[in-house]
């Protein structure tokens, strides 16, 4: 089956990032729902190591703006909501509940470093991106963000629980005033091999 033409526009190809934010709030329920979308989207052994902290209070925003570059400080200000996407790099303790039908997973990860951090920062890098498509399923616009200080906002947001902050994605309704033009993508022959 193929979703409709209207549902591809939305999610991809009319999908905009925003740089500018209308004053409109993003409730609870609606911060859920994005989140019960999300958590759906498949990870390897369904380790699920993404974890996010939705920022929403002028306090909390105060605590980001010193770990944020100059140019992305004005626009997560006024961004209803801006998210943290982290992850667990101790996710494998969870693996019991979520992988029940191999009790032995938790120790591919106790038992390589290496194994565990990778696995960590590709399926939660993969769950961010999960995030923002669902964001586009119920009705938010968003803007993703990697400039900023990810150790100055794992010591000011997760010195007690030892998650790492991964990248940023402001959400809300965006104003498409003075939306730039969207800068042009990689054809098929450029990014694909078919053999
Ligand atoms: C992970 C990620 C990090 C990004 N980091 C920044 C950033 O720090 N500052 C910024 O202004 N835009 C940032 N962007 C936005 C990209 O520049 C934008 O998505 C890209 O140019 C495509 O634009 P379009 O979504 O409007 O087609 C980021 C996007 C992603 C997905």
């Amino acid at each position: 089956m193929t979703i409709d033409a209207a549902t591809i526009d939305a999610l991809f190809r009319e999908a905009r990032t925003q740089n500018k934010w209308k004053d409109e709030p993003v409730s609870d329920e609606t911060l859920t729902e994005l989140y019960d979308i999300l958590k759906f989207g498949p990870t390897s052994a369904n380790c699920s190591p993404a974890r996010f902290v939705f920022i929403r209070s002028k306090d909390a925003k105060q605590r980001l703006s010193p770990a944020l570059s100059s140019g992305n400080r004005d626009k997560t200000m006024a961004a209803p909501v801006t998210v943290i996407v982290a992850y667990d790099p101790k996710f494998y303790d969870k693996l019991p509940q979520l992988f029940p039908a191999n009790p032995d997973a938790v120790k591919w990860f106790t038992s390589n470093e290496s194994l565990a951090a990778t696995t960590a920062f590709r399926n939660g890098t993969l769950q961010g991106a999960y995030l923002m498509t669902a964001a586009h399923m119920v009705g938010l616009d968003v803007g993703g963000m990697s400039g900023f200080d990810n150790a100055k906002v794992d010591a000011e947001f997760f010195a007690y629980s030892g998650w790492r902050s991964n990248f940023l994605v402001n959400l809300g309704h965006g104003d498409t005033a003075d939306l730039p033009p969207r800068p042009p993508r990689l054809s098929f022959d450029e990014a694909c091999l078919l053999l």
